[in-house]
């Protein structure tokens, strides 16, 4: 018997001010963005932005739904939007940030398990690493650098065929 083992890396800055001027520029929009989330069962207010290689920047928030599992988080929000309009267009950054009703935003989220799997397929499908921003509206910052070390032994097209 072997084990496997899995761990990654990220870099964790103690807030915003400490980001080169392009990511703190991104995190701002997402923290901005977090203003238009329909969110009025949650009272979660999420906003994701996206840096995209042609120098455009694409926002997003969350969507709910009086039945509940019908809404959409920001993040897939986003890939479906960058999806439309600029079909093949690497994505250089997304940053993700929130704001609460009920909590402080004083630390960073990670996006929830589907997300991390439909980031990954974009990952995958546009061949560059997407590097996430994450952090609340005040406080730390995490960098990841690629959606991948979100979601190991990640079920992928290659299965498929
Ligand atoms: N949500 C997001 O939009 N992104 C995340 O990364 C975590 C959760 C949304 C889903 C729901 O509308 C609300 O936040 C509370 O879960």
């Amino acid at each position: 018997m072997e084990q496997g083992n899995y761990s990654f890396q990220y870099d964790v800055y103690d807030d915003i001010s400490q980001l080169s001027e392009q990511d703190a520029l991104l995190l701002a929009t997402a923290r901005k963005v977090t203003e238009k989330a329909y969110a009025p069962y949650s009272r979660f207010h999420v906003g994701a932005a996206a840096l995209l290689e042609n120098g455009e920047t694409v926002s997003s928030t969350n969507q709910e739904n009086a039945s509940y599992p019908v809404g959409i988080c920001a993040e897939r929000v986003l890939l479906g939007t960058i999806s439309s309009l600029y079909p093949g267009t690497s994505i250089q950054a997304i940053a993700v940030s929130y704001n609460s009703e009920e909590i402080k935003s004083d630390h960073p989220i990670s996006p929830c398990g589907m997300c991390r799997q439909a980031l990954l397929e974009t990952e995958l499908v546009l061949k560059k690493p997407i590097r996430l921003i994450l952090g609340g509206q005040a406080g730390k910052v995490y960098v990841i650098n690629t959606v991948r070390s979100l979601l190991p032994l990640a079920f992928t097209g290659d299965e498929l065929s």
